[in-house]
């Protein structure tokens, strides 16, 4: 049998009593991508792994791994094929980084790994901390080696769960690379409520918002969908209402938004050019002085706020970005992700405890 999406989803919806943590999720991640999961604290990404994995009940709707239905039964979080990570992985405290990894190739069977174990230890920079009690290591050095106990047994699938959110910039660039380098090898699909890692290391994107997925395709076309279709205009002061009326006055405009000062254009399809010789013809008619008038490049973090502010449907319907999200963003969204890498992540404020099954390892013994 072909399976070409290896996890695939349908109306997945889980209700802890009154809070519904997934609301109808629809996915299906191809083989071979690396695919970020991307969302705001309390979106919902660890229940959808967790249930992926096994170790979670769902309330209703499906899931599949390799197009086979995840059970309970049989989690997939214990089998050779599925590399896990959890949020906070936890390790029995008396072993050391090199027992833990010894112990992962003796559950999988894994014969002659020691050569396996030593390289990972060295690309995870544990091999000096290898010989000392996991009890001792910080929780960055705890997040590296659980990746390579993730990694260890070559899965075909890598479910990581903010695998580099303890980490400092370095060691998160390093880890973000190691996870890219991951292509062609396995499928990689990993939470991260931090935007930057996702555009250094994906080819696709989900993103999912208050138990929705609001947004599901390539990368590339998300970003080219959004980029080039918006101008901010400045013009002299105490004109801004001026040239916002005659903006809007003008066919190729879809939407012009006011706020900050700075006039936010959205074109209708295809008229970009237009958009710009129009506007600017007007405005110099007018009398009005322009200050600065530019093409919006758009980060994937405003990518982001306006698919949330838009409920997704423009990330469905492929009619593009919803210009008049600006005074619209949701709160939430924005206080909670991250744009940049080298921000204090901020700590899972709703996120539960990990403890039910913390690791791999510790629901294997
Ligand atoms: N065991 C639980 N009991 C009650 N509510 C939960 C539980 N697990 C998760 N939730 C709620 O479900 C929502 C999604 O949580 P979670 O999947 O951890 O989000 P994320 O991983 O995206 O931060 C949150 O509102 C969270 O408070
Ligand atoms: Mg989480």
């Amino acid at each position: 049998m072909i399976v070409n999406h290896i996890i695939q989803t349908e109306g997945l919806t889980k209700r802890f009593g009154q809070v519904t943590a997934l609301d109808g999720v629809d996915l299906a991640v191809p083989e071979g991508s690396i695919c970020g999961f991307l969302g705001p604290n309390g979106a919902g990404k660890t229940t959808t792994l967790k249930i992926l994995l096994g170790l979670l009940a769902q309330s209703e709707g499906s899931a599949k791994l390799f197009g086979r239905e995840v059970s309970l039964a049989e989690p997939a979080a214990f089998k050779r094929e599925v590399g896990y990570l959890p949020q906070d992985p936890v390790f029995p405290p008396r072993m050391s980084g090199l027992e833990v990894l010894q112990f992962v190739a003796d559950t999988y069977r894994m014969g002659g790994a020691r050569k396996r174990i030593h390289e990972l230890l060295d690309r995870f920079d544990l091999a000096d901390a290898a010989r000392r009690e996991v009890a001792r290591y910080s929780r960055g050095m705890k997040q590296r080696l659980g990746l390579a106990a993730a990694l260890l047994p070559e899965p075909r699938l890598l479910l990581l769960d903010e695998p580099v959110s303890a980490l400092d910039p370095e060691g998160r660039f390093e880890a973000l690379q190691l996870i890219s380098g991951m292509r062609d090898k396995c499928t990689v699909f990993f939470s991260t409520h931090i935007l930057a890692d996702v555009e250094r290391t994906c080819d696709r994107v989900v993103m999912i918002h208050r138990g929705k997925v609001v947004a599901e395709e390539r990368l590339q076309d998300l970003l080219r969908r959004y980029s080039t279709e918006q101008y901010e205009l400045r013009v002299e002061d105490g004109r801004e209402d001026d040239a916002l009326d005659l903006a809007r006055s003008m066919p190729p405009v879809r939407e012009a938004v006011l706020a900050d000062g700075v006039i936010r254009l959205t074109a209708k399809h295809g008229q970009l050019d237009g958009l710009r010789r129009s506007v600017v013809k007007a405005l110099a008619s007018e009398d009005i002085m322009v200050v600065d008038f530019h093409l919006v490049k758009r980060t994937l973090e405003s990518v982001f706020l306006d698919v949330v502010a838009a409920g997704g449907v423009a990330a469905s319907n492929g009619a593009g970005g919803s210009g008049g999200a600006v005074a619209s963003r949701d709160p939430v969204a924005r206080r909670s992700m991250v744009a940049s890498s080298s921000a204090v992540a901020p700590r899972d404020e709703l996120a539960p405890s990990d403890g039910a099954v913390s690791s791999r390892k510790e629901g294997s013994k």
